[in-house]
């Protein structure tokens, strides 16, 4: 029979578990906008202030965040579709105190991953053993399933833009196909790249002008990030610039955003989508009812 002691830890342990996790897709449409820089550094900055954080490498064809960061994943979630290997076996610790989950780089297969297998990619998230508080997706460019389902999954889905036509508009065609067929109505935009500072604004009113009259969003401007050759140089050195030049403009700013992003509220309960650790939410709703009654 278990003690007293046991339970004592059992209880306390799914009460943790219970706690919901705050996910966030990075996305944008437009390759090389840069959707990887916004993860790699909001996952930085969110770990340094003492969240415990997960970034998720979701570009499946051409992962990069592992190389961002110098890691060189043994594992990947290759491994995890094929059944080789669990989620927490394919995790990998990167040196600035925040789990990764990589994926394989040129593996045609995982950027054509079915439906089904990508739902059973989302919903496997439930078993990870590690304790979580923020999960960070990086997605591929494009709006490819892979980037529509991650998104969909996630409570919160921030677009990076910067200052080019082919940008705007390929973030416009992505909020388009996310709400119209995904159901995600809100999105936290970022502008990145910003050449002169201050017109990152100006930047999101242009993008939010169009999209608020021809769709049915909610947008928010949740800050820019400077044009930066420190963040630059930092992709070179394979360290995230809030950690290799933590005072130049770009890192300053991507720990405004982190301090933005924390304030975002965690989500009450299930949106009836396929979600990241939806059992959380479903548990958490459960355990309020019995606090009310
Ligand atoms: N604020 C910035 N200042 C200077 N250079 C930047 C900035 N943001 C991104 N870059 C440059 O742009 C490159 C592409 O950025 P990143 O890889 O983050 O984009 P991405 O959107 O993830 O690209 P992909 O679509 O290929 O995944 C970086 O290697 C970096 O050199
Ligand atoms: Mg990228």
């Amino acid at each position: 029979m278990a003690s007293p002691e046991l339970n004592l830890i059992n209880n306390s342990k799914l009460d943790s578990l219970a706690q919901p996790v705050q996910v966030i897709a990075v996305t944008g449409g437009k390759g090389g906008v840069g959707k990887t820089s916004v993860s790699v550094n909001l996952a930085t900055a969110l770990a340094a202030s003492g969240k415990r954080v997960v970034l998720l490498d979701g570009d499946l064809g051409l992962a990069n965040a592992d190389v961002f960061l110098g890691l060189s994943p043994r594992y990947t979630l290759a491994h995890v579709i094929s059944g080789e290997r669990t989620l927490d076996e394919v995790l990998i610790p990167a040196p600035q105190g925040f789990l990764v989950v990589p994926a394989a780089s040129g593996a045609a297969d995982m950027a054509n991953m079915s439906e089904t297998q990508h739902l059973g990619l989302v919903q496997a998230f439930s078993t990870l053993a590690a304790q979580v508080d923020v999960m960070i997706v990086d997605t591929a460019a494009g709006i490819a399933h892979s980037v529509l389902q991650f998104s969909q999954a996630s409570q919160h889905v921030i677009v990076v833009i910067c200052d080019e036509p082919a940008s705007l508009t390929d973030a416009y065609a992505l909020v388009k196909v996310l709400s119209r067929n995904h159901g995600v109505n809100r999105f936290r935009v970022v502008t990145n790249q910003v050449r002169v500072p201050g017109t990152g604004a100006e930047l999101f009113r242009r993008f939010e002008l169009v999209a608020a009259r021809f769709l049915d969003v909610v947008l928010e401007f949740a800050g820019e990030i400077p044009e930066d050759e420190y963040l630059r140089r930092s992709v070179r050195e394979q360290r995230p610039v809030c950690e290799a030049y933590p005072a130049c403009p770009a890192a300053r700013a991507f720990k405004k955003l982190a301090a933005r992003a924390d304030t975002w509220p965690v989500p009450s309960g299930p949106r009836g989508n396929i979600e990241f650790f939806v059992e959380r939410l479903v548990r958490r709703g459960a355990t309020r009812v019995e606090t009310v009654q």
